[in-house]
């Protein structure tokens, strides 16, 4: 039996000597000083010793029972140590490389000039709405006085989602006009933008896709003048004091009477050049007072109530602020132009 031990002991020390791994460690306690480990089956035999021989084995099982409990309890500090060693190591940070560059971006020109505008209608107390880009007919033209067989709602102009021609992409913000009618409290004063839809070719002025800002005003005793006012007091906060504008006559279902309102040209002040197609003019937006049938569809009192509307178009005017000559800059999202502004 004290062979017996002795072996056990031997192989259990070189055993625990060589681990590399805590599960190893644990798996040789488990081996020789578990229920079912090699020392406690030796010691399961100390009954068939004789009464001399017992207390002598019994102080040797307890020597080596202490020697591998110290021995498993060394390993374990040692293998501790190696994995904090290790990972020291692999966390090692050299702070002397230099770091890689990080490029930072910024807003889109186009998104800027937004953010201008709202921060213009913001402060005079507008709200800004947020609405669907795929809109029912009855926003995009039925509400707004637009009847069947006006051209606009033609197949050829407009992109459709069903055969009776009810579902669409909304072709202008003006459907945004109904909807804050329908659940806004009177007074109301909001603008909201958003992109838009038309069948057209893309070239220096048109995408099929671009983005309007909306406004509508809606109160008692509200006229054109307050209209041609607040557009005019935007245009020189967005492009500087002295900034000409001019309003012409025009037609819009939705509104009467109705105009076209333009900014002088940038780039040539008014003489005509490339940039203004020779007119010395850019038109950037609609507008007119609001039509009272339009008033009475959306449930208001047009005898009581009057308002005025614009819609204008965003890439045109950031154009303008920006100086930027073609329209397909704002969406070829070519870095080495986003970079200039
Ligand atoms: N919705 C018109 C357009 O897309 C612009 C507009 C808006 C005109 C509001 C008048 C009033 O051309």
């Amino acid at each position: 039996m004290k062979q017996q031990l002795e072996i056990i002991r031997a192989s259990a020390l070189e055993a625990i000597a060589q681990t590399t791994a805590a599960e190893e460690l644990e798996a040789l306690r488990v081996k020789y000083l578990g229920k079912k480990g090699e020392l406690t089956a030796v010691l399961k035999q100390m009954g068939k010793l004789s009464a001399e021989e017992r207390p002598i084995m019994g102080q040797i099982a307890n020597e080596v029972r202490a020697a591998l409990e110290s021995a498993i309890d060394e390993a374990r500090i040692r293998l501790a140590a190696a994995a904090m060693e290790q990972r020291l190591v692999d966390e090692a940070l050299d702070v002397t490389i230099p770091g890689k560059p990080i490029r930072i971006g910024h807003k889109h020109p186009m998104y800027k000039a937004l953010d201008e505008i709202k921060d213009i209608f913001v402060g005079m107390g507008f709200t800004v709405l947020d609405g669907p880009e795929v809109e029912l007919a009855t926003y995009n033209f039925d509400k707004l006085n637009a009847e069947e067989g006006h051209p606009s709602r033609d197949w050829s102009d407009t992109f459709y989602f069903d055969e009776d021609s009810r579902v669409m992409l909304r072709s202008q913000t003006s459907p945004m006009q109904v909807r804050a009618m329908e659940t806004m409290k009177l007074p109301i004063r909001i603008i909201a933008p958003g992109r838009v839809y038309r069948k057209d070719e893309v070239d220096a002025t048109h995408s099929p896709m671009f983005h309007q800002v909306e406004g509508m005003v809606i109160d008692k005793g509200v006229t054109m003048a307050d209209l041609k006012g607040t557009l005019n007091a935007v245009m020189e906060q967005l492009f500087g004091e002295g900034t000409v504008t001019r309003f012409r006559p025009h037609h819009f279902p939705f509104t009467e009477p109705s105009c076209e309102m333009d900014v002088q040209c940038h780039k040539c002040g008014g003489k005509g050049c490339p940039t203004c197609k020779g007119e010395g003019w850019i038109e950037v937006l609609g507008a007119g007072m609001v039509h009272p049938k339009v008033l009475e569809m959306s449930g208001i009192d047009s005898e009581e109530y009057t308002g005025w509307a614009f819609g204008m178009g965003l890439e045109r005017l950031a154009m303008r602020r920006f100086k930027i000559a073609d329209l397909r800059l704002i969406f070829e999202n070519d870095v080495r132009f986003l970079e200039q502004f």
